[in-house]
């Protein structure tokens, strides 16, 4: 039975003060149990949001990290950072780190690789653009961002990714794919895997659909066989939308 995720992804909002506001905010909810939580914080916030959240049941997640683990790389974060400040999620290829930061499939299997020699969760972010889906290359393109993003991790390293299907139309546009638009993709996720790996470990990876996720839609999205929790931008910036949406089921 595979425990549902639901993870906010604040991108480039709020100071670090602002964030402390907000996580402390969400601490006075009730938040379901049922569903693992995980905010994705700028890097700013790791430290002081890694320390409210001990003894809670929220994860803490960072956007982004570079794949050595120390040196020359001015700008960039090492899993050791991450590892230092309680970071247990980190989501890689994220579509605007793919279409602004020319981040390429190579460079974010890399960043896998290290992420789970180092105990850190990835959050794989895939998916097809608009033009893709209008020319039928949805399959094609995830097989390939699949394939790729997993390339030489073990079957135990790669039972540790979160993947999350990201229509890249979908993101901070409104649009959503419709449910079964989602789950028909999800599952299209899951029999690639099941053919990468085996049919136990598709069985068990967790794949979460991403794009316009709100709390008028989450509910629709959830109850589909596939899927399997939400990365959740915009929504997850509002203390009570973020509230509904771990929510959902209550
Ligand atoms: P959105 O972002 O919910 O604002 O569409 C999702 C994401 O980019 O992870």
């Amino acid at each position: 039975m595979r425990k549902k995720i639901i993870a906010g992804n604040w991108k480039m909002n709020t100071t670090a003060t602002e964030g402390k506001v907000f996580i402390e905010k969400l601490l006075q909810k009730k938040l379901s149990e049922k569903v693992d939580i995980v905010v994705c914080v700028p890097f700013t916030h790791l430290c002081s949001v890694g320390k409210m959240l001990k003894g809670s049941s929220m994860k803490l997640g960072a956007q982004n990290m570079y794949f050595d683990e120390n040196g020359a790389y001015t700008g960039e974060i090492s899993p050791l950072m991450l590892l230092d400040l309680g970071v247990e999620y980190v989501i890689l290829g994220h579509s605007e780190r793919r279409s602004l930061f020319q981040e390429d499939d190579e460079l974010i299997n890399r960043k896998l690789q290290s992420a789970l020699a180092h105990g850190l969760k990835p959050i794989l972010c895939v998916g097809e653009n608009l033009e893709e889906r209008e020319t039928g290359k949805v399959q094609k393109v995830l097989s390939y961002q699949l394939r790729k993003g997993f390339d030489n991790l073990s079957r135990q390293e790669a039972s540790q990714v979160v993947i999350a299907y990201e229509p890249i139309w979908a993101i901070g546009t409104g649009k959503t794919a419709s449910d079964e638009e989602a789950e028909e993709t999800i599952f299209f996720i899951r029999k690639t895997m099941g053919e990468m790996y085996d049919s136990e470990f598709s069985e068990n990876i967790r794949i979460q659909y991403g794009g316009s996720v709100k709390p008028s839609n989450i509910k629709g999205l959830m109850n589909m066989k596939n899927i399997d929790g939400a990365l959740v931008g915009g929504a997850s910036l509002n203390v009570e939308d973020f509230e509904q949406l771990v929510n959902y089921e209550l």
